[in-house]
């Protein structure tokens, strides 16, 4: 089925397109144009958007035609309302519209330089659709994979090529969100992450490098912000808007963690902390809640079901937090040192660069700053400390201090200068 025609006459060889082509190894433009994304779901047909926006010609596969059909619809309508708010010209719009094909032939993908999958999250299916696309493109294309938990390494097992596998981790919404994780896995060559990370920086993106670790770096390093915020209400220490308050008000964070969850869907959330969880071998630091399971269970999922944390049917008022400063710093150093011990252990297991660590949890999740500066800021000292008293009283594994933060108390170090 195809849906709406790509205009081939609107191959855009200026901007960014052109910026990318200029850096070294890097194939031709005619061999640069078109971008294949596969699923036609919230991500793929985000990331289509970013892509058509800078010039790309997209093709757009999906194998249920109701979904092909509601993504042009998304399409049409965000464009709409992009036109309506004058952010847009119609002429830009039409432009961009007409660069994106729509189809259910995975062989429209022949003459894709890359191709990103955004199917559902399952390693066999996503295995299958890497093996078909490799029979139908180029050697040289670059099968990347939008998972937010999967293995990239797994992914290229099975390719004849899998040194063309590839990690591009947009965020939700594609077209709003500026951060993308871009993850190498075991067999991937430095050239094709070299060129990944100049297409999508051309896009107007921010990328950070993640070694091919469970959660990459924002899934990985937010845990604690929803993690601790549940195990300090299921201890009974504060209410929902207490915690929330503390957050929002003494650290700078827009919203607090159960806001948060109720904003982003339990259901996902829980089902992100789950995979986490189960891929680190069952490390305590990031276990489930059970509070946060039985919401999903009742299907609590948040602001999208009504309920969640909160109440939001018929304009229900929310809870006043106990406006407790001792209880609220209480709180914010607690979560906050959680938070500061993953980003130092991510750092200090290599997942990523302490400057890339800092830019993902800045422009991935909005965080007020960057964690390992914030470490600085407040004294490798007391975040050792404060862990070190959570360890003593619960002595559980869960508040193990990370041997980096210990190792630069001794010493007197900082993360920057
Ligand atoms: N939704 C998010 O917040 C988010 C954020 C980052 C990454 N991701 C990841 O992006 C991927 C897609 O997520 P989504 O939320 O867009 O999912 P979605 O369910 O909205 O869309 C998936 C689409 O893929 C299609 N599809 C499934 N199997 C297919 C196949 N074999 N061939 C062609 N099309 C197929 C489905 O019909 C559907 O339209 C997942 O790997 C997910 O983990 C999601």
């Amino acid at each position: 089925m195809e849906i709406i025609p790509l205009d081939s006459k609107r191959i855009n060889a200026e901007g960014p397109l052109s910026n990318f082509q200029q850096s070294q190894n890097i194939p031709s433009l005619k061999f640069m144009d078109t971008i294949g994304i596969l699923g036609a779901g919230a991500m793929g047909s985000g990331i289509a958007q970013v892509a058509a926006a800078a010039g790309h010609n997209v093709v757009i596969c999906d194998n249920l035609i109701i979904a092909l059909t509601k993504a042009t619809r998304n399409v049409q309508a965000t464009l709409k309302t992009l036109v309506d708010k004058g952010k847009m010209t119609d002429a830009d719009s039409y432009a961009l519209f007409s660069r994106l094909k729509f189809t259910d032939h995975m062989s429209e993908f022949r003459d894709c330089s890359i191709v990103i999958e955004a199917i559902v999250e399952d390693i066999e299916q996503k295995q299958i659709a890497f093996r078909s696309m490799e029979a139908i493109v180029d050697k040289s294309t670059i099968l990347a994979s939008n998972t937010s938990s999967l293995s990239i390494s797994a992914m290229g097992a099975p390719l004849k090529h899998p040194e063309r596998i590839l990690g591009v981790h947009f965020f939700n919404p594609a077209p709003l969100m500026r951060l993308v994780e871009i993850i190498p896995g075991l067999q991937t060559d430095p050239d094709v992450v070299e060129r990944g990370k100049k297409l999508i920086d051309g896009w107007g993106k921010t990328t950070v490098v993640a070694k091919d670790t469970p959660g990459f770096i924002v899934n990985r390093v937010a845990r604690p912000y929803y993690g601790e915020a549940l195990r300090i209400f299921d201890e009974g220490i504060a209410d929902e808007p207490t915690i929330d308050w503390a957050m929002r008000e003494l650290c700078g964070f827009r919203m607090g963690p159960f806001e948060l969850m109720d904003f982003i869907g339990n259901d996902i959330n829980y089902a992100v902390t789950e995979v986490v969880f189960s891929n680190f071998f069952f490390d305590p630091r990031y276990k489930p809640s059970f509070t946060q399971k039985r919401l999903v269970e009742a299907h609590y999922f948040g602001r999208k079901s009504g309920r969640g944390f909160y109440d939001y049917r018929n304009g229900a008022a929310l809870p006043e937090p106990t406006r407790d400063e001792a209880l609220g710093r209480e709180i914010a150093t607690r979560i906050l040192a959680m938070l500061i011990n993953e980003a130092a252990d991510a750092f200090y297991l290599r997942v990523a660069s302490r400057d890339d660590i800092e830019l993902a949890m800045t422009q991935g999740v909005n965080y007020p700053k960057g964690l390992l500066s914030w470490a600085d800021e407040i004294g490798i000292q007391s975040i050792v400390e404060k862990l070190d008293s959570l360890y003593v009283e619960y002595l559980e594994d869960r508040y193990r201090c990370s041997p980096l933060l210990r190792k630069m108390n001794r010493d007197g170090k900082r993360f920057f200068n």
